[in-house]
């Protein structure tokens, strides 16, 4: 049987409660005004008979779909729901003009890549999710004049061409105000980029993406990312995409390996 989709609203938080700790992603689950503000307008979820069997959450970037959650309830997986929540991502990226989609899924996730081969998407690299506490940080030794700074819209461009970041994936997180977008510069040349996210709810402030291009100046965005930090935040959470040396650096300085996940992606079907 279809399901059929609604747009999220505050009613539907009990059911998205219960269902996202099945991405065991490691996120504490956020409260119902977080959720309301930043997830809950880009959220739909699908019923069976007025029952709720799943839910979706993704953000629609310039020209690419980001699908962030797709989640079936246990008791209602195999049933073709998974399959069905993707068809209709594809169809809301689609009518907001993206031809490509793609999404993040932890390696050992056999049914969600199961799903996602099967709508056509495929590997494209393997990043790292990586905790430091700033004692580690501080073992990290800095590069000398470089300083990073908020990077403004109009410079979004040459940072994400400079780092191949998703289209819009940095205007997204301007849209949030618990986020920001910070910048290393060399000259007038990008050689750093952190999206910060400083929401506290496991003590750690995040970042993804976070890319230098040389593992070395990872300190001083770091440090960058410190300033903005309160006493909740206990640590940085980056997420190290693609670049085994920067990973092997902080996991020398005494970063701690939380989880390893896969960027895969592909063209829309019908495109
Ligand atoms: C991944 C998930 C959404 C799939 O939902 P689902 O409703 O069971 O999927 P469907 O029934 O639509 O299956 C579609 C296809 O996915 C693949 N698939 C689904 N479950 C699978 C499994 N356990 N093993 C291998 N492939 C699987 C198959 O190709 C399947 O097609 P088929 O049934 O014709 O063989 C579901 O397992 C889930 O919610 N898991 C927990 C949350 C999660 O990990 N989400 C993804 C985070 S990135």
């Amino acid at each position: 049987m279809q399901p059929e989709f609604h747009e999220a609203t505050a009613a539907d938080y009990p059911s998205y409660a219960v269902l996202f700790p099945q991405l065991a992603a490691g996120d504490p689950l956020p409260s119902l005004a977080h959720w309301l503000e930043d997830f809950a307008p880009t959220t739909f979820l699908a019923a069976v008979e007025g029952e709720v069997v799943g839910y979706a959450y993704y953000q629609l970037l310039s020209g690419v779909g980001y699908v962030r959650n797709v989640v079936v309830a246990p008791s209602q997986q195999r049933k073709g729901y998974g399959r069905a929540l993707m068809a209709e991502l594809a169809r809301r990226f689609r009518t907001g003009g993206a031809n490509a989609w793609c999404l993040n899924v932890k390696p050992e996730n056999a049914a969600a890549i199961g799903l996602y081969r099967a709508v056509g998407m495929s590997r494209a690299y393997e990043s790292v999710i990586l905790r430091l506490d700033w004692d580690a940080v501080a073992r990290l030794p800095p590069v000398p004049g470089i300083a990073a700074r908020e990077v403004r819209p109009d410079e979004d461009e040459l940072v994400r061409s400079a780092f191949e970041l998703v289209p819009g994936q940095l205007a997204e997180v301007r849209r949030h105000a618990n986020r920001r977008v910070l910048g290393l510069f060399e000259a007038a040349s990008p050689c750093g980029v952190a999206a910060l996210n400083l929401f506290v709810g496991h003590g750690v402030m995040g970042s993804f993406p976070f890319r230098v291009v040389r593992p070395e100046l990872a300190r001083n965005l770091l440090d960058a990312m410190r300033a903005y930090a309160t006493p909740e935040h206990l640590s940085a959470q980056v997420v190290i995409d693609d670049d085994p040396p920067l990973a092997g650096l902080l996991l020398g300085a005494g970063a701690e390996s939380r989880m390893r996940i896969e960027h895969f992606r592909g063209q829309l079907p019908g495109h």
